[in-house]
């Protein structure tokens, strides 16, 4: 696994663009995306060399790396929503092109096959963008999670729910289910881009960069990926 530390927010976002760039530029269309607020300068800065003409997305897929549960995808704290908002329409890219697991469907263990088979008949993800839990969850892998986990239920630990509690009124209305790509979904992709910023992310990449494997510590199933890059900014640098 590469880490590469860089000064600010901004130049990891410009790093991400980059990367979205050169895969997109090498045949990739299909393009992993995690919600939070780490990948968000990312987007702006992805979204900001679209409109200048320097890159073109318009025929890239999105595909969702989770979402919660029982939330319909027009809901404001929706990840599709937040997806559709921040990437797809300000790309360009249709509504057709976002693929995401059914979080509403009655039977979850088909909307769980169905994502996965659906991300297979995409070709695979090219570039699979994530970010990290301050428990070192990856999606909403929690610790303990299989490294074999394909896509599937997970019930949310409550410092994941107090973490997003601000995307909602408060904690109660934050569900207690998500669905998310497992851990070996996420290693599938061809390459892994981990974004860390902020101080809060910095005992994690800590943990991380120690190069120990352990189920304790999602993301760092990323050390067995041929291609994860881990780029943080100089508040989330271990020390
Ligand atoms: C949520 C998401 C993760 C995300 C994590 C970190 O739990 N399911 O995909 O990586 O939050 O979010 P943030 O970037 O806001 O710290």
């Amino acid at each position: 696994m590469r880490f590469v530390a860089l000064e600010s927010e901004q130049n990891v976002a410009s790093f991400v663009a980059d990367r979205v760039a050169e895969v997109v530029e090498l045949g990739e269309t299909v393009l992993g995306v995690a919600t939070g607020s780490s990948p968000v300068p990312a987007y702006r800065e992805i979204v900001r060399r679209q409109r200048s003409g320097e890159i073109d997305l318009r025929n890239c897929h999105l595909v969702l790396l989770d979402d919660y549960l029982g939330v319909p995808p027009d809901h404001p704290a929706s990840y599709h929503r937040t997806i559709v908002e921040t990437l797809a329409e300000p790309l360009g890219i249709p509504p057709t092109h976002i693929l995401g697991p059914d979080t509403m469907a009655p039977d979850t263990s088909l909307s769980c096959q169905s994502f996965e088979s659906a991300i297979d008949r995409l070709g695979g993800v090219g570039l699979q963008i994530v970010g990290i839990g301050r428990n070192g969850h990856i999606g909403f892998n929690e610790p303990g999670t299989a490294w074999s986990s394909r896509t599937h239920v997970v019930e949310l630990t409550r410092s994941t729910r107090n973490d997003n509690a601000r995307f909602f009124h408060d904690l109660d209305h934050v569900p207690t289910r998500a669905i998310t790509q497992g851990i070996a979904t996420i290693l599938d992709a061809r390459r892994v881009l981990l974004v860390a910023t902020g101080e809060a992310k910095r005992p994690v990449l800590e943990q991380l960069s120690i190069g120990l494997l352990s189920i304790d510590v999602p993301a760092s199933a990323l050390h067995c990926h041929p291609r994860a890059t881990v780029v943080f900014d100089q508040a989330a640098q271990p020390r």
